[in-house]
């Protein structure tokens, strides 16, 4: 059963976090986040996990995980990469600014490069609206970015 596929450690990461929430079912999204940010995604395994400490079917957590953009069932990259996707930032180019990072990755939205550096994703407005299109390399914040300065923001993580 892909339940024992966790190792030890992650294990007890997921009973101590759903037994921080007192079990509480209604505490589902506080659980995955909290369940995330320690392991760093949300593995089919790490989902069954939670739902049995929590008494639910994998299917509900599934369908919570699926749901919400915050919640990613792949490993993200060392540097992982957020384009803003709100209205300011699409109507000031962000969806070429995307289409940019995907050529020059070789990756989809949601992916991960195969050297496990660098991943992609979307984001709604992440509240710098007078920055748009904003884009996030892990904690750092690129304002104003355009097409031809996407090589530039990757050449500072390579
Ligand atoms: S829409 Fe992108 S920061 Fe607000």
């Amino acid at each position: 059963m892909a339940y024992i596929k966790l190792v030890e450690s992650s294990l007890k990461t997921i009973k101590d976090i759903c037994a921080s929430f007192g079990y509480r079912k209604g505490d589902l999204i506080n659980v995955l986040h909290k369940v995330q940010g320690a392991l760093g995604y949300l593995s089919a395994e790490t989902q069954e996990a939670v739902a049995k400490e929590l008494g639910i079917s994998a299917a509900t957590v599934y369908g919570v995980v699926s749901f919400y953009s915050f919640f990613t069932m792949k490993p993200k990259g060392n540097h992982p990469i957020s384009i803003c996707m709100g209205t300011a930032c699409y109507v000031r180019g962000a969806e070429k600014v995307v289409n940019e990072f995907k050529k020059q990755l070789g990756v989809e939205i949601g992916e991960t490069t195969e050297d496990g550096v660098f991943s992609l994703t979307c984001l709604r407005c992440v509240g710098a609206c007078g920055l748009a299109p904003v884009v996030t390399v892990g904690e750092k914040v690129y304002g104003h970015v355009v097409p031809d300065g996407v090589e530039g923001i990757l050449n500072e993580y390579k």
